[in-house]
């Protein structure tokens, strides 16, 4: 194939752009900010440092500035005397504004900030008013490439690639909610030399394999087992199989349309995992950027990284002993180079910001080494700049047994079976509680799926990606502690109670307004506010658990506001009502950002 350069697809019209007011973080640290420039002098740019307090009896949020600042400045500013008096200064040169109530000094210089509950119910208000769109966090980024999922043709799609189409998809989600235009790349293993050992072999079974392939994955499975042992033990037909690479490569027809055709049976088999969890992704495996390797390998080449050794060509990087074989032995190309090509595609034909690849741990040397070849050449930048390259790493999922998991009866896990066992095991939940004759079928059915799927999901993402975790169907369906189960329910339970007041949420919405009286109240409309900082420190250190641990937490303040408080047919209703509307929104738009299918009743 001669190297072309197709034109970048316009994916995803951005969402509807709406007046953003970034974090309460970031507006505190632009008042803070203004006050640090005041306070010390110019010489020292020193950026604002605000954290949520822990204790919400100090305040709401706190300036941590005051300590580290006299350490600098002892005996320069002569009224400073001791850390307290720059917390002061601080407190002091803050811009009037409406936003906070007060701030108070305490220790060795915190400024502890207490937001104004007014502005803090009306900011709550306006989200409902003008949609949660509005809370998106600010990212400096405009276009990312999310590379995720990415299995093998005709091998088994596990567990870890299940773990990587879960992680992928959420980060793609998160992304995409900050207006980042996010390319979602299926980089599946379609191109090297096992499909000559696997079309051969296929082949020798029937002539004409191309024309009326077999349909089943596992099959094509179970042949690419017994071609790889044949390879491995006949000399006879390992050169006809590197034979059968040359066909394939040199694009003759026949070898040509038996590899589609494998592609295409187990492209099959991928897209019913994706259909059922609802994922979308762009196919463009390995072979899409085989044409691009000798060019990248020519510009590395041109920037003399490219050495010899012991017959292969490989990069040498810093630090990592074992050079990035680039050329194999043979001539042919590899997982490496194949990457190092899609990474300048995805940087010069894409012009992606962010590139970011969810595979297992186990592959952290193979990116570490590219990422570092690809700096070495002045393809990127140093590594906190922009474009920026991330390894999503993940640990394992286990069995019970602690050992890596695996279905009862096979070596090779089923991903469709995995789902369909939590979907049945929510049904039988479902109509054990009388929801048969309560629901319609499909009714049942889709709440079923809703939770049984979400419940995988978050079961994987609640956990800090890098551990591994113990895949358990009666841990992750269980209806308390922190599982999606238990947090679907909340939702609907919200739901209901909106429901259930015959109230018109929407008029509400137009007439009432909001307040934050009962100290339960504050508490639940304060964590709706940190929404959009936790989205962004979520998206931004790659790590999907921090915003689960956030959802767990809304919701458990959710059900103190609504042990304390009345709700239906209080005196406060109109305003209790929004705030469960406004808890509502937020907790669904987690749900969203998970890929996990809300539930109005249950
Ligand atoms: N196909 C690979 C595997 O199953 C994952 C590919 C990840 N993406 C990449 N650009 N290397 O392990």
């Amino acid at each position: 194939r001669s190297f072309c350069i197709p034109k970048v697809q316009s994916v995803a019209a951005m969402s509807t752009v709406t007046e953003n007011l970034g974090s309460l973080k970031q507006q505190l640290e632009k008042l803070f900010g203004e006050s640090l420039r005041v306070t010390v002098p110019d010489e020292l740019d020193v950026p604002p440092i605000i954290t949520p307090c822990k204790d919400l009896k100090h305040g709401d949020y706190q300036c941590n500035n005051a300590m580290s600042l006299f350490a600098k400045i002892k005996g320069k500013v002569p009224e400073f005397k001791k850390p307290q008096s720059v917390g002061e200064a601080i407190k002091n040169n803050v811009p009037k504004s409406d936003m906070i109530e007060n701030c108070t000094i305490a220790g060795p210089g915190y400024v502890n900030i207490t937001l104004s509950r007014q502005w803090m119910a009306e900011r709550i208000h306006k989200m409902l008013a003008d949609g949660i769109q509005t809370w998106a966090p600010k990212l400096p980024v405009q276009r990312a490439v999310v590379d995720f999922s990415s299995p093998n043709i005709a091998k088994e799609m596990h567990v870890g690639h299940l773990r990587s189409t879960i992680i992928g998809d959420t980060l793609a989600r998160m992304l995409e909610f900050s207006n980042v235009e996010v390319l979602r790349r299926n980089h599946v293993g379609d191109w090297g030399t096992q499909f000559g050992m696997l079309i051969e072999y296929l082949f020798e079974q029937n002539q004409n394999w191309e024309a009326a392939p077999t349909e089943a994955i596992g099959d094509l499975q179970e042949f690419y087992k017994q071609s790889k042992t044949k390879f491995d033990e006949d000399s006879g037909f390992k050169e006809r199989a590197q034979k059968a690479v040359v066909s394939l490569q040199g694009g003759e027809e026949k070898y040509r349309k038996a590899w589609a055709q494998i592609c295409e049976i187990s492209r099959k088999e991928f897209d019913k995992v994706y259909e059922r969890l609802d994922i979308k992704l762009e196919e463009k495996g390995e072979s899409f950027y085989n044409p691009y390797i000798p060019k990248a390998l020519e510009l590395l080449s041109k920037e003399n990284l490219i050495e010899e050794s012991e017959g292969a060509r490989v990069i040498f990087v810093g630090g990592i002993k074992r050079p990035l074989i680039v050329v194999k032995k043979d001539g042919g190309y590899n997982y490496a180079s194949t990457d190092l090509a899609a990474l300048w595609y995805r940087l010069n034909e894409e012009k992606a910001e962010w590139i970011i690849y969810v595979t297992d741990v186990g592959q952290r040397e193979h990116f570490e080494m590219f990422f570092a070849a690809a700096r070495l050449a002045g393809w990127l930048p140093a590594e906190d700049k922009y474009p920026k390259v991330s390894h999503v790493g993940f640990g394992l999922v286990l069995g019970e047994d602690g050992k890596r998991f695996r279905t009862r009866s096979t070596e090779v896990v089923k991903l469709v079976d995995l789902l369909d066992e939590a979907k049945n095991r929510c049904k039988e939940a479902l109509v054990e509680r009388g929801k048969a004759q309560e629901w319609t079928g499909e009714e049942l059915e889709q709440t079923a799926e809703a939770i049984g799927y979400g419940a995988v999901k978050y079961a994987d993402l609640k956990n800090n990606r890098l551990t591994n975790y113990t895949f358990n169907f009666d841990q992750m369906l269980n209806d308390k502690g922190n599982t999606a189960v238990y947090l679907l329910y909340a939702h609907a339970r919200i739901c209901s109670i909106i429901r259930k007041s015959g109230k018109d949420i929407e008029e509400l919405k137009k007439v009432g307004t909001l307040d934050l009286a009962h100290p339960s109240e504050r508490v639940l409309g304060l964590h709706l506010l940190q929404f959009p900082e936790v989205v962004e420190e979520a998206v931004t250190n790659l790590l999907p658990n921090i915003l689960c641990e956030y959802l767990y937490n809304l919701s458990e303040d959710f059900t103190t506001f609504y042990t304390n408080c009345q709700v239906v047919g209080s005196a406060e209703e109109t305003s209790r009502l929004l705030l469960c509307e406004a808890t509502a929104l937020v907790i669904r738009k987690c749900f969203y950002l998970l890929g996990i299918k809300p539930v109005y009743k249950i």
